[in-house]
C-alpha cells in the first residue's frame, strides 16, 4: 500500500514488524496419532490462518513450501536441534543422547565440514551409479524369496532392501542384517519426541555400537586385498592417518546405517501405496526404467518422510516476523510438496510435471542429505523390478501411521498380488 507523502511523492509503507510470541497462530497437534493419519487438512487450515507459521507442542512449525526453502538455507542463524531433542527426551547422560549430540548430523561449522568431507566422496552421484548393480542384485534376490508368497506386508519386505544395500556399501556381510534390523527399526523413532521410546533407543544404540566396533576390529585384522575401497576401508584409512577418532568412526558407521534405513523403507512403502492407487503408472514402471526415475522423484514430492527440527542461534527476521534466538522450529518437508501455492495441481500424482526436482525431501543447506543419490538410485532400481514381479498389487488390510515428528510413514501395508518371473533388465543409469 502506498501513502501520499508531503511533497507529492509516493512512499512505500514499511510492513510492521511482529514478534513471534505476539502472533495469534494456529496450533498443530503433531503429536496426536489422529494428526499423523491425515495431516494435510490440518496444514491447509493452518495456512488459512497464517500463511507460513503455526505452533506445536515443542515450538513453531513452518507450514509453507517457500518459507521452508528460504529458512532452511540460513545455516548461519540456526543449528540442528539435536540438543533440544535430547532435552525433550530427558536423555542427557545416555548412550543414545551422546550419539545424538556428537554424530555428523548434529555437528556445526568446521567440525561438521571435516567429518562430512571424510565420507562425501563415497556418496557422489557417480558412486551411487556404481552401486546400481549391487542394488539390482539385492532386490532381485529379495524378490526371488518373497514374490512366491503371493501376499505379504510390503513394509516388512521393503525394510530388507536399504539395509542389505547399506551393509554391502559399508562392507558388512549380509548375514548381519537380521542382527541389526530390529535396532534400526527402533532407531527410526529417534526424533519422534516420545520419551517412552528412550529405553528401546538405548538398547538399540548399545547393539549397533557393539556391531560396528566388531566390524571395525574384524576388518582391521583382515583388510581387503582386492583393491576395492568400500566405506569401511575409507574410514579405517582416515582413522589411521589421524583424520578421525575411533569414536567418530563408530558414530559415522552407525549414522550411515540409521540415516538410510527408515527413510528409504518408508519412502518405498509410501510409493507402493501410491502405485496401488495408480495401476496405469505402476504398469509403465515395469516396462520403462526412465519412467521409474520420474515416478520416484514425484513420490518424493507427493508424500515423503521427514520433519527437520532446527534451533535458532540468532534473532532472525523473515518476512515481517522477528524470530528470537533459542526458538525451536520444525520443517515438515514431508508435506511441503502439497502446498498449492508452490505446485500446480499439487494433489495429483503427476510424474510428467516439469518441476519434478523442486521438492524438499532431502532438506537444504549444509546438512542436505548426503545419501540422496543412493536413496534415489535404490528406489528407482527397486521400483522397476518390484513392478515387474509383483503384478496387480491389492491392499488387503489397513495401515497405521508412524509418529509425524521425525521419520513419518505407513506402518504396515498388507498386500496380495500375482507373482511374475524375473525379466531381463535394461542397464540404464
Ligand atoms: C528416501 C530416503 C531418504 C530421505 C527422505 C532422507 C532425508 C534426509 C534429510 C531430510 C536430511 C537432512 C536433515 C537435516 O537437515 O537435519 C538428511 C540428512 C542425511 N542423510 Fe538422508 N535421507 C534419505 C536417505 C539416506 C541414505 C540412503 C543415506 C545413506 C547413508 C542418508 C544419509 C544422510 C546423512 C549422512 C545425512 C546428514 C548430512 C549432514 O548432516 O551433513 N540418507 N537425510
Amino acid at each position: 500500500m502506498s501513502k501520499r507523502a508531503g511533497r507529492g511523492m509516493a512512499r512505500l509503507e514499511m510492513p510492521k514488524m511482529q514478534k513471534l510470541a505476539e502472533l495469534d497462530l494456529p496450533d498443530l497437534p503433531m503429536e496426536d496419532p489422529a494428526f499423523s493419519e491425515n495431516p494435510l487438512p490440518h496444514f491447509a487450515a493452518a495456512r488459512e490462518m497464517h500463511p507460513w507459521l503455526a505452533t506445536c507442542a515443542f515450538g513453531f512449525v513452518i507450514t509453507q513450501y517457500d518459507a521452508m526453502r528460504d529458512l532452511l538455507w540460513l545455516d548461519h542463524s540456526m543449528t540442528t536441534a539435536n540438543q533440544g531433542v535430547v532435552d525433550i527426551m530427558n536423555a542427557e547422560g545416555t548412550r543414545w543422547g551422546r550419539f545424538q549430540k556428537e554424530m555428523l548430523g548434529a555437528r556445526q561449522g568446521e567440525a561438521h565440514k571435516r567429518i562430512r568431507s571424510v565420507i562425501a566422496p563415497a556418496f557422489t552421484p557417480q558412486q551411487a551409479n556404481r552401486h546400481r548393480s549391487l542394488m539390482r542384485k539385492v532386490i532381485a534376490d529379495l524378490l526371488d524369496e518373497w514374490a512366491p508368497k503371493r501376499a505379504f506386508d510390503f513394509e516388512e519386505f521393503a525394510s530388507h532392501f536399504p539395509i542389505t544395500v547399506m551393509c554391502g556399501l559399508i562392507g558388512a556381510p549380509p548375514e548381519a542384517v537380521p542382527r541389526i534390523r530390529a535396532s534400526l527399526e527402533a532407531f527410526g523413532l529417534s526424533f519422534s519426541l516420545d520419551r517412552e521410546h528412550l529405553p528401546m533407543l538405548e538398547d538399540a544404540m548399545k547393539l549397533l555400537d557393539a556391531f560396528v566396533q566388531d566390524l571395525v576390529a574384524e576388518r582391521r585384522k583382515n583388510r581387503r586385498s582386492d583393491g576395492e575401497r568400500d566405506l569401511l576401508e575409507i574410514l579405517i584409512d582416515t582413522l589411521e592417518s589421524g583424520g578421525l577418532s575411533e569414536r567418530e568412526l563408530y558414530d559415522l558407521l552407525i549414522f550411515a546405517l540409521v540415516a538410510g534405513y527408515d527413510t528409504s523403507k518408508n519412502a518405498l512403502t509410501l510409493l507402493m501405496d501410491a502405485m496401488i492407487q495408480r495401476p496405469d503408472l505402476y504398469q509403465r514402471c515395469a516396462d520403462d526404467f526412465r519412467f521409474c526415475q520420474k515416478v520416484t522423484e514425484e513420490n518424493f514430492r507427493y508424500l515423503t518422510t521427514s520433519t527437520i527440527p532446527r534451533l535458532t542461534t540468532k534473532d532472525l527476521t523473515y518476512r515481517d516476523v522477528i524470530i528470537p534466538a533459542g526458538t525451536m522450529l520444525f520443517f515438515p518437508v514431508s508435506i511441503a510438496g502439497r502446498d498449492k501455492l508452490a505446485f500446480e495441481h499439487a494433489d495429483d500424482f503427476d510424474p510428467e510435471r516439469p518441476d519434478l526436482r523442486k521438492h524438499l525431501t532431502f532438506g537444504m543447506g549444509v546438512h542436505i542429505c548426503l545419501g540422496q543419490f543412493i536413496a534415489r538410485a535404490q528406489i528407482q532400481e527397486g521400483l522397476h523390478q518390484i513392478a515387474q514381479r509383483i503384478r496387480n498389487p491389492r491392499r488387503v488390510g489397513p495401515s497405521a501411521w508412524r509418529p509425524f515428528y521425525g521419520v513419518w510413514g505407513l506402518r504396515g501395508l498388507p498386500i496380495e498380488f500375482d507373482p511374475a518371473p524375473a525379466q531381463e533388465l535394461a542397464t540404464v543409469e
